[in-house]
């Protein structure tokens, strides 16, 4: 049976391309996309994903914006160095201009709705700031029997992207994703910067999705903020497409490798907000310290078969399995 996907995002080149392969593969039945502020702000966020989805051919699925602005602390900056000002290295207004109107309703309400119309378990797909999906558990507590999992990109083990020690997603609103991933118990898989990095795509890659067809080829007409942005990171000729990674474990459940830890997520002001705490002490140390135990536990991505991780992602983007 077709896995049932809601994709919550901020596009956003990587998201574009996990926007993509979910759009255009035919084992995965992508019933809405709900959009949030993060890489740019919410009405560049929100028409993106509306032109991408045109670009894939899918005006069946419905849109519908959220969050402009995080729960608690304003969000201190925007990814537009890394993707643009536009979210699309400045090409988002070459894509085709959508047919189907943006929801009427909020994004927690289109949520709402998909879930309690849902006659088998959802999968929901945060590639961004985490405030929707913790607005939705908090006001509408009776859907959490409808969602399967939440395969959320996000949050980091070793090490952080936007600060020493925090990922962007979650660093953009940690109260939010403390709510989602420490209060709540619906089932939780954290892909982390850690994996993200591991799965990067080098030119050769880029260049085959190019020669797949005209939307191979415009996706990577997206990427030019990417390409300026990653070899200086990185230090090597190489892109990080984290949201790909995450939504291709949405669709393909154990494609990546999970191991079970108790996680926190820095809420406070200091250097370390926004930085996941993932317990990986022996279990007889949590036995031990019941008292300083971290209070969730979720499944966080440690490992996957990189060279077929990148082929799934190819063969997705490039129609073949529509
Ligand atoms: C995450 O932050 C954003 O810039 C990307 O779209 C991805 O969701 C990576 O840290
Ligand atoms: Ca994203």
């Amino acid at each position: 049976m077709d896995t049932k996907l809601i994709i919550d995002t901020d596009p956003g080149i990587d998201d574009a391309f996990a926007i993509a392969l979910a759009a255009l593969s035919a084992e995965v039945d992508l019933i809405g996309v709900t959009t949030v502020f993060g890489n740019v702000p919410l009405a560049s966020t929100t028409v993106n994903a509306r032109r991408l989805l045109q670009l894939c051919g899918r005006p069946d699925v419905p849109v519908a914006a959220g969050a402009e602005r995080p729960l608690v602390h304003p969000q201190p900056f925007t990814a537009a160095y890394v993707h643009g000002s536009d979210g699309l290295s400045g090409k988002s207004g070459t894509l085709p201009e959508p047919t189907r109107e943006l929801e009427p309703v909020d994004a927690v309400s289109l949520l709402v709705q998909l879930l309690e119309a849902a006659d088998e378990p959802v999968t929901i797909a945060p590639i961004g700031p985490l405030t929707n999906i913790a607005l939705l558990l908090a006001a509408h507590p009776h859907v959490r029997s409808k969602i399967g999992r939440i395969v959320i990109m996000g949050g980091g083990v070793t090490f952080g992207n936007t600060t020493p020690v925090a990922e962007f997603n979650i660093w953009s609103d940690p109260e939010a994703a403390r709510r989602v991933l420490v209060e709540e118990t619906v089932p939780c898989v954290l892909v982390p910067v850690d994996l993200t990095h591991r799965c990067a795509v080098d030119a050769d890659w880029i260049a085959k999705l190019s020669a797949t067809g005209p939307i191979g080829a415009t996706l990577v007409g997206l990427t030019g903020s990417y390409q300026k942005h990653y070899p200086k990171a990185l230090g090597r000729q190489a892109m990080v497409l984290h949201d790909t990674v995450a939504v291709a474990e949405a669709m393909s459940q154990g494609i990546l490798r999970t191991e079970t830890f108790p996680i926190d997520v820095d809420c406070g002001l200091g250097p370390s907000r926004g930085q996941t705490l993932v317990d990986r002490r022996p279990a007889t140390a949590h036995e031990e310290s019941p008292e300083v135990r971290s209070p969730g536990t979720v499944e966080v991505a440690v490992d996957t078969d990189l060279d077929g991780l990148r082929g799934f992602v190819l063969d997705g983007l490039s129609g073949s399995r529509r």
